[in-house]
């Protein structure tokens, strides 16, 4: 184990969960009328709709899918009789469709960004940060998945990068687990590392505030202003 292996898998790790958690702490309590989304809708709607419903729809089954292949130990599922060959034709399949929806709505919603010049004038530093690591995020982790799983003789990061991830939840990483894995395992991991710092400074914030009561509330009505509009409303209805 080397000094880089420390810095990499233990000292960044914990950094960038520990900024996670003290800069979102910090974002709530100063920045209230900073978190959102930062919607362009209102600048461009038509474009924007299918590539925010693939992306979003995509990272829901690309999460699922990491919490059943990383939060859940290997032994569990084989004790419910989920064989080794069950879960990898399972994660093969629905890891590459699923990476395949966020790609494609990625792709979409990065090429109206900047073709769109309204939109890309609303474009910060911190969105480009955010954008860079999440495009590496998604070829790494589509690489590990189709190169290495389906091209590839396979990796097992069951037995690997998952207990490491693990580990560190309970102070005890080892490290000896992750710098054996493939190189795309290991970008995919420190850019992980990366985005989490970088989540409580963005527009990522606005994961956490997910608008459930829009299911039921009552239809928000928009009116037209300016001398004669109500007038003018109710001719029209
Ligand atoms: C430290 C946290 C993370 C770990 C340990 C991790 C680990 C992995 C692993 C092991 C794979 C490969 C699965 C395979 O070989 O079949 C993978 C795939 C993938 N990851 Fe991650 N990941 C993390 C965070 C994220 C985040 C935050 C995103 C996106 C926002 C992401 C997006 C993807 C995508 C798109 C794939 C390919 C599709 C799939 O297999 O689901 N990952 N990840």
């Amino acid at each position: 184990m080397n000094r880089i292996d420390v810095l990499l898998w233990v000292v960044l790790a914990y950094a960038s969960i520990t900024v996670f958690v003290v800069g979102h702490v910090w974002r709530y309590r100063n920045g209230q009328l900073t978190w959102t989304t930062r919607s362009t809708q209102l600048l461009e709607s038509s474009r924007l709709r299918a590539g925010v419903i693939l992306f979003h729809v995509g990272l829901l089954m690309v999460l699922g899918g990491h919490v059943l292949g990383i939060a859940v130990p290997k032994a569990l599922t084989e004790a419910v009789g989920v064989t080794d060959h069950m879960y990898h034709v399972v994660a093969v399949s629905a890891g590459t469709l699923s990476g395949l929806i966020m790609l494609v709505g990625f792709a979409l919603l990065m090429a109206r960004r900047d073709t769109n010049p309204r939109v890309r004038a609303t474009t910060t530093n911190i969105d480009r940060a955010t954008y860079v690591l999440l495009l590496v995020m998604l070829l790494t982790g589509m690489y590990a998945t189709v190169v290495v799983n389906i091209f590839g003789g396979g990796y097992d990061y069951r037995e690997t990068v998952a207990p490491y991830f693990r580990g560190l939840f309970t102070l005890q990483p080892d490290i000896g687990l992750i710098t054996g894995a493939p190189w795309a395992y290991k970008l995919h991991v420190v850019a992980a590392w990366l985005l989490y710092a970088l989540w409580p400074f963005s527009r990522l914030v606005h994961a956490w505030s997910i608008p459930a009561s829009y299911l039921t509330r009552s239809p928000i009505l928009y009116r037209a202003a300016g001398p004669g509009a109500v007038a003018r409303s109710r001719t029209h209805s």
